[in-house]
């Protein structure tokens, strides 16, 4: 039988971040990948190719919509969609090469099959003919991610009810299209399609949208997107739906009252759910917690011994550097390196146009903390370069305490706000002031200049 230091389930952004650093640590090392390229959910189906369309989407729209104001005269612009999937599609691949070249400059082995957990720290992989071969590990560390959560009257059939696998290499674009959930997909995919001309609208259960963003990020966001074109149906519950030749009626409860709408195709985005399925964890005692998660302690350990978890298949929030930041902190536990997570500093951000970003706490969740505490907030309209670059909409606003002058959480909506947020994590996770911040100079003119005008502007 193999035997590993450490055998890694799933190549996403946890699996390959710890093979990666493992075998650059001189340990042996298999990573077991069901799919046939590396790079899991997010290069594959998720981060990369979404931002990839983001990307083409808002040059077509801005073409169409800025380029005259910028003097621009543009006749007979027209949408090759097959080109633009293409180069999506080309970005992919070139970072699943990208991963190889990384396995192999560090030992990587690299299996392709089905993992799943036997008693005894043993591992049995299936590949697609259904051969067998048994592993056995040292260590065992589980990142197999997360699949789309279905609603269960609205299943997913690849065509009119699709997931964001489907929304991201659709054929042509819809005439219209519903999508349930205005979280971070419904609102990233929701915004690629309605630039590329789908009629969009976005049922939400809640009375908000982008869930967990600062609540006047989101007002402004819904607001931005509104101009943009795309509706919203708030503090609306799906409750049925009929698929006919043409598309997909939902019927939904808004205020009270039922009414029903109709599209091309449904896009369910209602969030997603941890990927335990066929792992073989009851073989393993590996304990899941109320919401199906696997259970893991602050260093990823499960609950059997050697045994260990990141990722999407772990509580916290369903982000790719959140899967990363875990698998380098077990590896570096593994090699006795001092190592730590610090969950108060995630950043998470919506790559719509604008971004909304945040890191920390929001105003509601530090006051319910009971910590007293002090807002600044700038605007992108009175910003050079905003305004030379044509992104006026939004602001920056940093809550802090009032008490010691720290960095709570930082909540920006607008042009690069991905960008800007990372500037607020470093001063967080260095445990600065808000006066450092004020006082660092900044280049001008740049949109990063926002960020120190919100901090000037604290009380
Ligand atoms: P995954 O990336 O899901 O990888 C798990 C891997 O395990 C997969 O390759 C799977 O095939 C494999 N696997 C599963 N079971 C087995 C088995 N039994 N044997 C062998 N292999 C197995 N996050 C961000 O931070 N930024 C973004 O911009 C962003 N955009 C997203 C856009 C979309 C449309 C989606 C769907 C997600 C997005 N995410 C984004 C979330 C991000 O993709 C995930 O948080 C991240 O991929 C989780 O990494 P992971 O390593 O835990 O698992
Ligand atoms: P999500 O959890 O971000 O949003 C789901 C939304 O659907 C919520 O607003 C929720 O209230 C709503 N909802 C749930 N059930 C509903 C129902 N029955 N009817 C109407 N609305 C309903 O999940 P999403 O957008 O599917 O994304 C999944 C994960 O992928 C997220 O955890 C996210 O972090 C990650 N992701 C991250 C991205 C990024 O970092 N830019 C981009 C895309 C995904």
């Amino acid at each position: 039988m193999n035997t590993y230091d450490l055998i890694v389930i799933g190549s996403g952004p946890g699996g390959y971040t710890a093979a990666v650093r493992a075998g650059g640590l001189g340990r042996k090392v298999v990573c077991v990948e069901q799919a046939a390229t590396l790079g899991g959910t997010c290069l594959n189906i998720g981060c990369i190719p979404s931002k990839a369309l983001l990307v083409s989407s808002e040059h077509y729209h801005f073409a169409r919509e800025r380029f005259a104001a910028h003097g621009l005269n543009v006749s007979g612009l027209t949408l090759d969609l097959a080109a633009m999937m293409r180069r999506k599609d080309g970005v992919v691949a070139q970072l699943n090469r990208g991963i190889e070249f990384l396995f192999k400059k560090n030992r990587v082995e690299r299996l392709i099959g089905s993992g799943r957990l036997l008693a005894g720290n043993q591992v049995e992989v299936t590949n697609a003919d259904g051969g067998k071969i048994l592993l056995n590990g040292k260590n065992i560390l589980l990142a197999t991610g997360s699949v789309a959560a279905a609603l269960p009257f609205l299943p997913f059939d690849g065509q009119r009810v699709v997931s964001s696998t489907e929304a991201l290499s659709f054929s042509a674009v819809p005439n219209s299209l519903l999508v349930v959930g205005a979280g971070a997909i419904g609102l990233e995919l929701g915004s690629v399609w309605s630039r590329l001309g789908a009629a969009v609208t976005v049922v939400e259960f809640l009375p908000r949208i982008a869930g967990g963003f600062d609540l006047e990020v989101a007002g402004g966001l819904q607001r931005s997107l509104e101009r943009q074109g795309l509706k919203f149906f708030l503090n609306t519950q799906v409750t049925a739906a009929a698929r006919d030749a043409d598309g997909v009626t939902l019927t939904v409860t808004r205020d009270g009252k039922d009414c029903t709408v109709s599209a091309e195709k449904v896009l369910v985005a209602v969030g997603r759910k941890p990927n335990t399925a066929g792992l073989g964890l009851e073989h393993a005692g590996v304990q899941l917690d109320e919401r199906g998660r696997v259970s893991v302690s602050d260093i990823g350990q499960t609950s059997a011994p050697n045994i260990y978890a990141v990722g999407d298949l772990t509580a916290g929030p369903m982000l790719a550097h959140k899967a990363e930041a875990e698998a380098a902190a077990v590896v570096d536990r593994l090699a006795g390196q001092p190592t730590r997570v610090n969950r108060n500093v995630i950043p998470s951000v919506i790559y719509t146009a604008p971004e909304a970003a945040a890191v920390g706490l929001t105003e509601q969740q530090a006051r319910d903390q009971g910590l007293t505490v002090s807002v600044g907030k700038h605007n992108f309209m009175a910003n050079g370069r905003a305004l030379a670059a044509d992104t006026r909409d939004g602001f920056v606003k940093l809550i802090t305490d009032t008490v010691s002058g720290r960095l709570l959480g930082a909540h920006i909506l607008g042009a690069s706000a991905a960008e800007l947020i990372a500037e607020c994590a470093l001063l967080m996770e260095l445990n600065g002031t808000v006066s450092d911040l004020a006082r660092v100079i900044h280049a001008h003119p740049t949109l990063a200049e926002v960020t120190k005008e919100a901090a000037r502007n604290l009380p």
